[in-house]
């Protein structure tokens, strides 16, 4: 059964769109349509991100207002896998206060019907839009880079969550440094899931290659860092129910030797 899985976070790029992008091509490089929705109302980029920005002719706005049909307004995306892959822009004049929680509810169901999953590329911060859009999906995957400030907005934005009854969401870690987790500077993936009290559902590692493939309109999965590309296949395994476990990124025995040290110093 298809689902509408929204894309959020707390503090702002972290890595939402590149994600939201990025798992879309997952689905599609495993034969299973999917249908990206710009939910980031007056910021949109996702068509930037899909090189589809001279293509847009209708978007959200147009669909609301009855200018065009949901057809008309999806943008198949020509260089993804085998699944197809559509877009449905956002508005650049609408405003979140314009959104009508009735209109987002009725285009998702219906893209539903159409795709194997709806994915939406959603704002960052806890604002009315986010609402709307939380109320619209059927599965929340909060997107955080494992440092104190994006983690302490995800809590936050966890919160809003609870409060509108969704208690589950899947947590991405995006740009995870094994380095860091290692010499003890950042928590271990499986901690943090565990302090947030959201389960783990992928670790995307931070490459270098990220940055210029969105320079080149293309996205992280197709970046070429094959480690990227499986981070973002296990994680599409896992929300399509598949039980793979995460490697553990374990100390080296010269840093936990040290951090023993001088744990008995203290
Ligand atoms: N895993 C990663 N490694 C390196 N850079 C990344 C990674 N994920 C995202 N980025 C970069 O971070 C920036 C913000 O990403 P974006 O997806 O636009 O964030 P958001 O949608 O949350 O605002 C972009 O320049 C993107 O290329
Ligand atoms: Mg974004």
């Amino acid at each position: 059964m298809s689902k509408t899985y929204l894309i959020l976070s707390g503090k702002g790029g972290v890595g939402k769109s590149t994600t939201a992008v990025s798992l879309a091509a997952a689905f599609s490089e495993r034969g299973l349509s999917c249908a990206i929705m710009d939910g980031d109302v007056g910021l949109r980029c996702a068509d930037l991100m899909l090189n589809m920005q001279d293509k847009i002719v209708y978007d959200f706005m147009d669909l609301c207002e009855g200018d065009c049909s949901l057809e008309d307004a999806l943008y198949d995306v020509p260089w993804m896998g085998p699944g197809r892959v559509s877009l449905l822009a956002t508005s650049q004049m609408l405003r979140a206060s314009q959104v009508r929680p009735k209109d987002v509810k009725k285009i998702t169901e219906e893209m539903k019907k159409h795709f194997g999953a709806v994915i939406i590329d959603g704002p960052a911060g806890i604002g009315r839009n986010l609402k709307v859009l939380i109320d619209a999906s059927d599965e929340c995957i909060m997107v955080a880079t494992p440092d104190d400030i994006s983690l302490r907005d995800a809590e936050k934005a966890g919160e809003l969550l609870r409060e509108h009854e969704k208690d589950h969401a899947w947590l991405v870690l995006n740009r995870l440094d094994p380095y860091l987790v290692r010499s003890g500077v950042i928590s271990a993936p499986k901690d943090i899931s565990t302090a947030l009290d959201m389960p783990l559902l992928g670790v995307i590692p931070d490459s270098p290659e990220i940055y210029p493939a969105m320079l080149r309109r293309c996205c992280a999965y197709y970046s070429g860092d094959r480690k990227v590309k499986k981070a973002y296949d296990q994680t599409v395994s896992r929300l399509l129910g598949a039980d793979i476990q995460f490697r553990d990124i374990k100390m080296s025995p010269v840093i936990r030797f040290f951090s023993r040290w001088r744990g008995e110093r203290e």
